[in-house]
């Protein structure tokens, strides 16, 4: 099947029911999107599927269809994202191993809510795990990039 990532169509084959996730980083070979818990419970893979944060270890192949899928390499041509930027300037990540899925879910948080409260940025991200513990500079990053 063909599927669209980041504006360029790749022709898969494979099992339909393979996840997203696989298609994403042993095919078309995109590391950025991380594999955490496989389960849908960390937040590590997250990607946009039509401008929507995704679990990208739960999306069957067969489910993505000609929806437009958007990983971390795809958010910015040049890594200048807003939200990039406050990534750096606020030295966010630890480990770094959650944060291209970090910053996926809050770039879908700031296309729906461009002005969001702390308590909208917490609620939002609140699913999306950090084992280093990094969330009180996510959430300070997430409000300055939405200034
Ligand atoms: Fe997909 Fe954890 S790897 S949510």
């Amino acid at each position: 099947m063909t599927i669209t990532v980041n504006g360029k169509a790749y022709h898969i084959e494979a099992d339909p029911q393979m996840p997203l996730l696989w298609a994403i980083r042993d095919f078309i070979k995109l590391k950025g999107t991380k594999y955490g818990c496989g389960l849908g419970q960390c937040g590590a893979c997250t990607v946009h599927m039509n401008g929507q944060a995704v679990r990208s270890c739960t999306i069957p192949l067969s489910a993505v269809g000609q929806k437009e899928i958007t990983t971390i390499e795809g958010l910015s041509a040049d890594g200048t994202h807003p939200l990039q930027q406050s990534w750096q300037a606020c030295n966010v990540p630890q480990c770094g191993f959650c944060q291209a899925g970090q910053i996926m879910a809050a770039a879908a948080l700031l296309k729906s809510n461009p002005s969001p409260s702390e308590e909208e940025v917490r609620q939002a991200m609140n699913g999306n795990l950090c084992r280093c513990g990094t969330y009180l500079r996510i959430c300070k990053a997430v409000l300055q990039a939405a200034q």
